[in-house]
């Protein structure tokens, strides 16, 4: 199976960090943002990779992986976004990296510590559809939301105002072949962008989407606070001392839990 990591966007949630930098690049504790989900990818056994971003980052993206000694068997690609249109139509790009392979797309500022070595094996002897990640959130209006009936998806909503769950869709998305005919037919949405989560309804409508409640943490890191999560949890899976620095800060403000 091939690999796409979508790096691209304005980052506009975190203007002004982002106005000469991609997101993806921001430093997320000690690595840059990307590593994450490249890790993920990595983790599960996947080799050949697809980088999509903007185009005045692609060559940053470039400068980064090629030749990069901490993904030495790594295949990179990388694909160009002229102008930001969507999680869907950036997915698009990667039709002739991907041919007719399954493939598993996760988004660039997704932080993940489940490993998906299991779920990608599963999704390989999946006939048919697709597969998602769903997690618990406490603020789903942020997100794309799934809605079960007797343990099936039944819809997909995106960053509803009045969410009927609190199951997040994640940004890790395994699909089959038919995801490059639904992107050519999808319409743009309210905010002019191609939806992920009209391609993920697609599949639910067809009965063939599968998903995954992860059991461990997660976040993306796309708003100041989403981000400062991000780096906290970073700095607590590479065993740096936080409890120390937090006291630092906050002296007896803040009392830990034995
Ligand atoms: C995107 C998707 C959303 C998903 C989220 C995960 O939203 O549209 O369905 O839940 O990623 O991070 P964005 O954060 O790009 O607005």
């Amino acid at each position: 199976m091939k690999g796409i990591i979508l790096a691209g966007g304005t980052g506009s949630r975190l203007f002004p960090c982002t106005a000469v930098t991609n997101k993806h690049l921001l430093p997320v504790f000690n690595k840059p943002m990307i590593y994450y989900p490249l890790r993920t990818l990595v983790k599960a056994g996947l080799t050949d990779i697809m980088i999509v971003s903007g185009k005045e980052h692609a060559d940053h993206f470039k400068k980064l992986f090629n030749n990069n000694p901490d993904f030495p068997d790594i295949n990179f690609n990388f694909a160009v976004q002229k102008d930001p249109g969507g999680i869907a139509q950036a997915l698009g790009l990667a039709r002739d990296f991907v041919k007719n392979e399954k493939i598993i797309v996760i988004l660039g500022d997704n932080i993940f510590e489940d490993d998906i070595s299991g779920p990608v094996i599963e999704f390989q002897k999946q006939e048919k559809g697709a597969k998602i990640f769903l997690k618990k959130v406490p603020d789903p209006e942020r997100f794309g939301v799934a809605i079960l009936k007797n343990e099936k998806i039944i819809e997909i909503e995106e960053k509803p105002l009045s969410p009927k769950s609190d199951l997040a869709v994640t940004g890790l998305y395994m699909y089959d072949q038919q995801v490059w005919d639904v992107i050519s037919s999808l319409q743009p949405s309210g905010r002019g962008e191609l939806e992920i989560t009209d391609v993920n309804n697609f599949y639910v409508r067809q009965g063939t989407m599968t998903y995954e409640i992860l059991c461990h943490s997660w976040t993306d890191a796309g708003t100041f606070a989403s981000l400062l999560r991000a780096n906290l949890r970073a700095a607590m899976i590479e065993d740096f001392d936080l409890k120390l620095l937090i006291k630092e800060i906050y002296g007896d403000e803040i009392e830990f839990k034995k």
